[in-house]
């Protein structure tokens, strides 16, 4: 029988999907965002969003007065884009050096994105030059039709929306955000070149009976939404499979518990207290481990054209608690898997 290893040692991961929010949530946010990662691509879904380079600068100056001293971490900014977003801001972006990437809301899609795009076809230009200067589009790809059932809208969007968006641009670089379905999986992995996707732990760890069989759990709903038991398989086998399209994006996405817990919960899941071990835990299952550091480390930023880290972290064979919850603003915020036993920590 093999020896179960004890100890591991990755190549520092980035996480390419997290939501910090603003003003002293900052206080809380971005201390967790840099435990185990050395880069963060962050959200610009802020109230108002973050839908210029200006907005950006000055978004990324109060996150980086949160970042703890000892800490390399560095946010990556995005922009929010919307139906009057200009190739002239696309340029300024990319010659920003601080910007990464453009964030596609279909608006009305998922917490604070009313101000999202309504009509893509306005946005050809944009595109355009998006595609020219090589800046990632990062979609959160589900259709907001009221008609279409909610466990649809990601499938319906594929075959919509970015199927003849990457027809009519094929270089351009495109991140499917946080994906769920077994159509994405196979979209993304067998018919595009130029596609790629994160995957979230929740989506790997959990499927909808999870958070609906013998009662709701409302720290369990996010967008897009836990679907049924196929399409969590078809993630889990994707991500440990080690294909280079597929990288790690936490979504990790605060709200204050009486947010959550209410009769209209937002949707989001605050997975900063363990990510890169329910990470190690979902490879380790798979007998995957050797998988996790391309995964963590390395597909993302051969994606983003960005360099390895350098530093490296070690994960150990030990049980802990994630736990219970943790102070937030003037409230708390319930934790990803609250409570629950983890058989790898970070050291
Ligand atoms: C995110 C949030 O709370 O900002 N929520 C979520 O359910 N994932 C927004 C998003 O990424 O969709
Ligand atoms: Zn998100």
């Amino acid at each position: 029988m093999m020896q179960k290893s004890t100890e591991i040692k990755i190549r520092k991961p980035d996480d390419w999907h997290l939501h910090l929010r603003d003003g002293d949530a900052l206080k809380v946010t971005v201390p967790n965002a840099c435990r185990g990662f050395n880069r963060g691509i962050i959200m610009p879904n802020l109230v108002p969003p973050v839908t210029t380079v200006d907005l950006a600068h000055e978004y990324r100056k109060r996150i980086v007065q949160n970042i703890p001293q000892d800490s390399s971490w560095q946010p990556l900014m995005v922009l929010f884009l919307t139906d009057r977003t200009t190739p002239e801001e696309i340029y300024k972006a990319h010659e920003s050096k601080i910007i990464f990437g453009v964030k596609l809301y279909p608006a009305g899609a998922t917490t604070n994105s009313d101000t999202g795009v309504t009509n893509l076809g306005k946005l050809n230009k944009t595109f355009a030059a998006m595609q020219e200067v090589g800046m990632v589009l990062q979609i959160h790809g589900e259709v907001t039709d009221k008609n279409i059932d909610i466990f649809d809208r990601e499938a319906v969007f594929i075959e919509t929306i970015l199927k003849p968006l990457v027809e009519k641009f094929p270089t351009l670089k495109v991140s499917l955000e946080h994906i769920t379905t077994e159509e994405s999986v196979t979209f993304v992995t067998k018919d595009s070149d130029s596609v790629h996707a994160s995957i979230t732990p929740q989506h790997l760890l959990y499927n909808r009976n999870d958070m609906l069989v013998s009662g709701i759990r409302p720290h369990l709903f996010c967008l897009p939404i836990l679907k049924r038991e196929r399409h969590q398989q078809a993630l889990l086998e994707a991500a440990t499979s080690g294909n280079k399209k597929l990288y790690l994006g936490t979504d990790s996405a605060p709200h204050a518990r009486d947010q959550k817990e209410n009769c209209c919960g937002c949707a989001g899941c605050y997975s900063h207290l363990s990510a890169i071990e329910l990470y190690a835990e979902v490879f380790d299952q798979f007998n995957a481990l050797d998988k996790l550091e391309g995964f963590a480390s390395m597909h993302g930023p051969d994606f983003y054209g960005l360099p390895y880290n350098d530093s490296f972290i070690s994960l150990k064979r030990q049980k802990w608690k994630i736990p219970s919850s943790i102070k937030y603003l003037n409230t708390e915020l319930i934790p990803l898997g609250a409570n629950s036993e983890l058989n790898w920590k970070l050291i």
